[in-house]
């Protein structure tokens, strides 16, 4: 199972490319930046990594993403998750960023998305990965400065697919962002957004009636509302499930009491995702592992998951197909 899961082709559907951000790359450009960061070594950095909720690890995470001041370190940062994709066979990937954590910074917004825009080309050209990007509002700051980020994004529409939301979801709910999803959509944005991961199912009601999602980024807690997730069925309204990440920040105390196979099993669209891999121990490979060996997982399941992430990606028809082939002839072969 360990070597079928490491050569399965897989789609990644929820990762925030500041989450990505190593702490070996993070002292490199900490001293090629001259920035400060009140850490020794990048094993001190790992050590701080004990995490009681989403906000203690927002807190550390925003602080990391100091380092990131030049084009060249956006590229730098995209390009190692892309090469980490390769080793993890993902064929496919649509990563969040988040334009408020750097030009609150003073940092513009043409630096952050023309450096990883540079490396996610690169890697459709020399690794063969293709990529799309979604801009995240952080849901803890006002409208005001999510419609004035998505007015920046106006120059850039043909290199961004979708728009998000992330951040601290308790006290800061989707509908606080109506007006701002609805103007995202009127400009040919399709949307995303983080809910039902600390929050409660009500938000993911919400993101769905009132932000017109297309998929619900955690949604775990749907559970909650047994009619949430028949609808979740019925509609395959996909979730964007992050294993490591919901142990890491206590949304479950530990793997074998995760419900995205009991979810599967119930026929929603769940996929596998990284969310912060940096931060959370695990990339592609490695959240498929650790599901694997806490919970009953077939090949066939697995092969679901990446089945499932394909059909809620933001590619055409075709791609979906040469992507779905691969993983049901990978599945054949393999069982
Ligand atoms: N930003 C980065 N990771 C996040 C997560 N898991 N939830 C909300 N916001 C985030
Ligand atoms: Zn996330």
């Amino acid at each position: 199972m360990k070597r079928f899961i490491h050569n399965l082709p897989k789609v990644e559907l929820h990762l925030h490319i500041e989450g990505s951000l190593e702490p070996e790359l993070m002292f490199e450009l900490a001293q090629r930046n001259q920035v400060a960061i009140p850490f020794s070594s990048p094993e001190e950095v790992r050590e701080a990594y004990q995490f009681s909720n989403l906000q203690s690890f927002l807190d550390i995470y925003y602080q990391g993403a100091r380092v990131l001041l030049h084009e060249q370190d956006f590229y730098d940062l995209t390009w190692a998750y892309l090469l980490r994709c390769q080793q993890d066979r993902v064929l496919h990937t649509e990563i969040f960023f988040d334009p408020q954590t750097h030009t609150e910074r003073g940092i513009a917004f043409d630096t952050v998305i023309h450096g990883i825009c540079r490396a996610l080309a690169q890697g459709e050209q020399e690794l063969g990965i293709t990529s799309q990007l979604i801009m995240c509002f952080l849901r803890h700051l006002d409208e005001e400065s999510a419609f004035a980020t998505l007015q920046m994004a106006e120059s850039h529409l043909d290199k961004i697919v979708a728009v998000g939301l992330d951040s601290s979801e308790l006290g800061h709910p989707p509908e606080k962002f109506e007006r701002v999803f609805a103007r995202a959509q009127a400009m040919g944005l399709k949307t995303v957004a983080h809910a039902g991961e600390e929050g409660p199912s009500q938000n993911i009601k919400n993101a769905i009636e009132l932000l017109g999602v297309s998929r619900v980024d955690h949604g775990v807690r749907c559970v909650d509302d047994p009619a949430l997730v028949e609808q979740l069925s019925l509609s395959r309204m996909p979730l964007t499930v992050c294993p490591l990440s919901n142990i890491k920040l206590k949304v479950f105390e530990t793997m074998d009491q995760h419900n995205l196979m009991q979810l599967l099993d119930q026929g929603l669209c769940v996929t596998i995702n990284a969310d912060d891999p940096a931060y959370f121990g695990g990339y592609m490979t490695d959240n498929f592992l650790a599901v694997a060996e806490a919970l009953p997982m077939s090949k066939a399941q697995a092969a679901q998951l990446s089945l499932n992430a394909i059909e809620a990606s933001f590619i055409d028809q075709q791609l979906k197909q040469k992507y779905s082939q691969l993983v049901t002839d990978y599945l054949n072969r393999c069982s």
